[in-house]
């Protein structure tokens, strides 16, 4: 009608400022806080990007040795969560579970719900980071009916989530630094990403008041689609269903027809159209830990090296600029470090927790109204109510 803009799937609005992310799709560009991304994979680790994210610096080594004490001093959750996992159908889905979980967490600290309070906001966060990976790891744990193993502190976050995931109270579990670092490195570079479906409703949620420990579960349940956070694990399931080397052109010619639905998961993006800077990092940690698990000889590997190979040199993914996203590598190494499928979305919302707080904690610091979308009305005009031998 004129007074607003048409944008479906918003496109080209931008809904708020923000000092925290910048990408240039075009040039293959992502800048943390105005560091790149490349840098801070090979340099940095996951806990000193959350703080980068939360307060905007990197830390000093005082504030950085605070900051993961901190963090890894609330990786314990409430006893009380266990009855509560124990309520949820042992075959649910772990993003179920984790919508559930999260914003039940909301019930256990309300006395700290106050987003007026610095403080309140600030241990909030740290609750959201150092929790995240216990819960997941229990819900895993919860699916295939092993006991939940307690946090292990000394092992740095991504060490202290594969202890959790894989070691039983039997025998000792080793815990390889290689993929220790692997596992970590996935959690930065999900760290954040701008405004994405679930950042966006996660500011979407936090707009209108809501705790933060709900605005969380939001992001999680909008992250949980395979067009964003559950690519990984259709990338996994398309690798299955290929099943061999040669049935790999019919799914190319698949992907290429018009009227076939199918689309080759792990390729393409909404903003990136050139080789996405989080993919090239996530590829060269793929090799290692492949490497590392004598995995090179693996038919699914093969399968999905010769998938990358084809579509990196196809006329079709060229021109219409379908790198591999950085969901492609992902689900191949949390494949190869044996880390379940449906578990997969569960990893991308533990890395995405900092960036979801941060952005959370950006709009709620400033001047904010409710987020309101207006909408363009194709529904019937004005008409009279019908009694019901009328209809
Ligand atoms: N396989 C085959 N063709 C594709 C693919 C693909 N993966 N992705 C896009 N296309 C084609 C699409 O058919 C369309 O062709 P045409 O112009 O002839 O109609 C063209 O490329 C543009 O696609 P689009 O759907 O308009 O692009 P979009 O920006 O709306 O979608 C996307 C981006 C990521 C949803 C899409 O590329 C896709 O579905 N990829 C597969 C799923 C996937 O890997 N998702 C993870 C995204 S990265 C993680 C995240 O941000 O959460």
């Amino acid at each position: 009608n004129g007074y607003f803009t048409y944008d479906p799937g918003f496109v080209s609005t931008a809904s708020c400022e923000s000092k925290i992310t910048y990408i240039d799709g075009e040039k293959g560009v992502l800048l943390h806080r105005g560091y790149p991304i490349e840098q801070l994979a090979e340099h940095s680790d996951f806990l000193e990007v959350c703080y980068l994210l939360l307060y905007g610096e990197l830390p000093d080594a005082k504030n950085k040795e605070m900051f993961s004490t901190t963090i890894l001093r609330h990786t314990m959750v409430h006893e009380q969560m266990v009855e509560l996992l124990k309520g949820f159908r042992r075959d649910a889905h772990p993003m179920a579970i984790m919508c559930g979980l999260v914003g039940a967490l909301a019930s256990f600290y309300h006395d700290y719900l106050d987003i007026t309070n610095e403080r309140h906001r600030e241990i909030t966060a740290y609750r959201l980071v150092s929790k995240m990976p216990t819960l997941a790891a229990m819900a895993y744990k919860f699916s295939i009916g092993q006991p939940f193993m307690y946090p292990r502190n000394d092992l740095g976050y991504g060490g202290n989530f594969l202890h959790m995931m894989f070691a039983t109270p039997c025998e000792e579990y080793h815990v390889s630094p290689v993929l220790a670092r692997a596992m970590d490195r996935i959690f930065l570079l999900h760290a954040d990403h701008e405004q994405n479906a679930s950042t966006s409703t996660v500011r979407l949620a936090g707009s209108s008041g809501a705790n933060p420990f709900a605005c969380i579960a939001a992001g999680i349940a909008a992250l949980w689609g395979p067009a964003h956070g559950g690519a990984n694990e259709a990338v996994l399931k398309m690798l299955d269903e290929i099943g061999d080397e040669k049935n790999i052109d019919q799914f190319i010619a698949k992907a290429k027809d018009k009227d076939d639905p199918f689309r080759l998961m792990g390729f393409g993006h909404r903003v990136y159209k050139n080789f996405d800077p989080r993919a090239k990092v996530m590829k060269e940690t793929c090799d290692e830990v492949l490497n590392e698990l004598g995995l090179g000889d693996d038919p699914m590997f093969k399968i999905a090296k010769r998938l990358e190979k084809i579509a990196l040199e196809d006329e079709y993914f060229i021109s219409k600029k379908l790198y591999p996203n950085v969901d492609f590598y992902s689900g191949i190494i949390l494949k190869a470090l044996g880390i379940p499928t449906e578990m997969f979305t569960v990893i991308f919302a533990i890395g995405r927790t900092p960036g979801w707080i941060a952005h959370w904690h950006e709009m709620i610091s400033g001047a904010y109204r409710i987020g309101r979308p207006r909408q363009l009305y194709t529904g019937p005009e004005a008409r009279d109510y019908p009694p019901v031998d009328k209809r």
